[in-house]
């Protein structure tokens, strides 16, 4: 969680730290902080509350120098420890008011350091992990002053403030990435990461860390993105790695396909509603170059054999959130194309329990950001049980798809708003793709079958682009209803993932009492929660697909109407059997069952972002959110 950007360059640093700040802020944004080496001196910053309520004290009362230093960085918080407060923001400052030290994870060991700290005399001004860090960087520097270079893998000019950030590295446990600067070294920022991003973007006349590209990308779209244990120096013209223990090291360099316009809201009020209407192409573009000449599904990384991929004998699918509620989409593709039994668990209990894994298990780790720690965590022991991993991914080179034997990038784009749309989406195409290649590899589907349903997919992009023009319906409903107090959804089959993906959208970003269920499941229980007028969303499986699941959804739908529901029905073109019982219909074009949620799920994201709008909700950064949680 948070979000960190640092600048060393020719320029002005505070507003190049503010414009990336900007754009990481759906990491995190409780407090917001800014420190900038000007004139041998620590000018720095901090607010809790948005970004916008730091802006408004630099607009109003900038500190001395704070404007002219060319050396900075910057954070935007999602609170671990330490409440969101003021004092608690970042950055923190070292005693001395040298060093000024911006961290985002956890560092386990901190009560221990904290009381060493203390012990020296030192008085701790916040209750966060983070400070002990720059009172230990403060205390090496000043070890090591009179010895520069100290050992002359960053240049004798900067050495220390590496080998200082090496030293107390070497003494953290947890999760980070620090980025810290010196008043007494000018022109350089330094970084450090283990188990957090962190990210390297190459400018001319300028360098660039950040905990994503989207803060620097209107700057470079040339980046590294640093690996396990690393640190990082930069100046103006040079950046330098190494690994904690001081031994030369390199990072990945990569290009940014995607440009700053794509990381701005286009016109839209939000984020969310410029991803919901960017669905077309980013289905489009995940499914690009996927079928080989001779009909193969190609995935991007691929560490595994087809024999390995043969052997599986058992799937594992875990995420978190949005990326969970795919992953129960996928359950029902993958038994049906590999006949391999498929379980769905949410990644933060998964290791808990102590799953049976094997060999010849796949787990499949799905993630939009690649970062999300319960995620991560999940896949890092289904390793260590000697299971294969394949990841799913929106980020290219983030800590999930790195770890993994295989990948298959999701081509989302970048996803701002917190809640997730296009990354839902893409995550169902990628997780069809994975089913087929399964499928294929081990030999149950023939290529002209995977080819149909490739064709399938490849028509989804013109039919979301038709389902989105008929939305304005769906946004008058939301208009109407965003005064009720509890709105249920239904669903059969993959129809019940969109249940309980609509449900979580309205929850996310309404905050009303939203919930999804099996429409089976009903009359066990949830059916109690009807009273008169409570609306219930409906979602119909084609009446083209198993005729019997049809029939039965129809009938809970009758059900639920006769306890005085009011029914919203979202059923595919031309289905008349569900009219009788529709109080509201939401008309989806025709799609083959399993790929159904790709345009079931549409209306929903519309419909709770509607509501969230009419109650006056920022659609793009709810409350107590975090787009990238990096914390168990
Ligand atoms: C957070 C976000 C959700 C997201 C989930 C998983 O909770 O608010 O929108 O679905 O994390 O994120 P991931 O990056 O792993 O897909």
């Amino acid at each position: 969680m948070c979000g960190i950007v640092g600048y060393a360059g020719g320029r002005p640093a505070l507003g190049i730290v503010l414009d990336g700040l900007r754009r990481l802020e759906y990491r995190g944004y409780d407090s917001a902080g800014v420190a900038v080496v000007a004139g041998g001196a620590l000018s720095t910053e901090k607010r809790a509350g948005k970004l916008a309520n730091l802006e408004k004290v630099l607009a109003e009362s900038a500190r001395p120098g704070i404007g002219d230093g060319t050396t900075g960085i910057g954070h935007t918080r999602w609170a671990t420890h330490g409440g969101p407060t003021d004092r608690n923001a970042h950055p923190h400052v070292s005693a001395d008011g040298r060093v000024a030290v911006i961290h985002n994870g956890i560092i386990e060991n901190f009560a221990k350091l904290r009381a060493e700290v203390e012990a020296t005399g030192v008085v701790f001004s916040s209750d966060t992990d983070t400070e002990c860090v720059a009172h230990l960087l403060a205390a090496e520097l000043a070890s090591l002053d009179g010895a520069a270079g100290a050992d002359g893998a960053d240049g004798a000019a900067t050495g220390n403030l590496a080998e200082a950030m090496r030293r107390v590295c070497r003494r953290l446990a947890g999760a980070f990435t620090l980025l810290a600067v010196d008043a007494r070294t000018p022109g350089a920022v330094v970084g450090a990461r283990r188990n957090s991003p962190l990210v390297v973007g190459r400018g001319s006349g300028g360098n660039f860390l950040a905990s994503d590209v989207s803060a620097f990308i209107e700057h470079t779209r040339e980046a590294i993105e640093l690996g396990q244990d690393q640190v990082v120096l930069i100046t103006a013209d040079a950046v330098s790695i190494t690994d904690f223990a001081g031994q030369p090291a390199t990072g990945r360099d990569f290009h940014i396909d995607w440009d700053a316009s794509a990381a701005e809201k286009g016109g839209y009020d939000y984020f969310m509603l410029k991803e919901i209407a960017e669905q077309p192409r980013a289905v489009a573009d995940t499914l690009l170059g996927r079928l080989t000449e001779t009909g193969d599904i190609m995935l991007d990384e691929v560490r595994l054999t087809d024999q390995d991929l043969r052997d599986i004998d058992k799937v594992f699918i875990v995420a978190c959130g949005t990326a969970y509620h795919a992953g129960l989409v996928t359950k029902y593709a993958i038994e049906h194309w590999t006949r391999i039994p498929c379980e769905v668990e949410l990644a933060s209990e998964f290791r808990y329990r102590d799953p049976v894994l094997d060999r010849s298990t796949l787990v499949v780790a799905i993630s939009q950001s690649g970062e999300t720690m319960d995620t991560l965590m999940a896949l890092r022991h289904a390793k260590e049980q000697k299971a294969r991993v394949l990841a799913i991914c929106n980020t290219n080179g983030a800590t999930i798809p790195r770890e993994s034997d295989a990948v298959l990038y999701t081509h989302g784009g970048p996803e701002i708003a917190v809640a997730s749309t296009k990354a839902f989406l893409t995550q169902l195409v990628a997780c069809y793709l994975v089913g087929l290649h399964l499928a294929q590899v081990r030999g149950v589907m023939y290529a002209d079958e995977v080819a149909s349903v490739v064709d399938q997919l490849q028509n989804m992009p013109a039919r979301l682009t038709r389902l989105l023009d008929t939305m304005a319906p769906v946004r008058d409903l939301a208009r109407e209803l965003a005064g009720v107090s509890t709105v249920l959804f239904i669903g059969r089959h993959v129809g019940y993932p969109v249940a309980l993906e609509g449900a979580l959208k309205l929850k996310e970003l309404a905050y009303m009492h939203a919930e999804g269920f099996a429409a089976g499941e009903l009359k066990h229980g949830p059916i109690a929660l009807i009273e008169d007028g409570t609306p219930v969303i409906c979602v119909v499986p084609s009446p083209a697909g198993r005729g019997v699941l049809h029939d039965k959804i129809v009938s809970n739908i009758q059900e639920v109407r006769a306890r005085g529901a009011r029914t919203i029905v979202i059923a595919e073109e031309g289905d008349r059997a569900v009219l009788p019982y529709a109080d509201h219909l939401i008309a989806v074009p025709k799609t083959p069952t399993l790929l159904a949620p790709l345009v079931t799920t549409v209306p929903l994201q519309v419909f709770a972002a509607e509501v969230a709008t009419a109650r006056g909700h920022d659609v793009d950064q709810p409350r107590n959110l975090a787009k990238s949680v990096t914390v168990e």
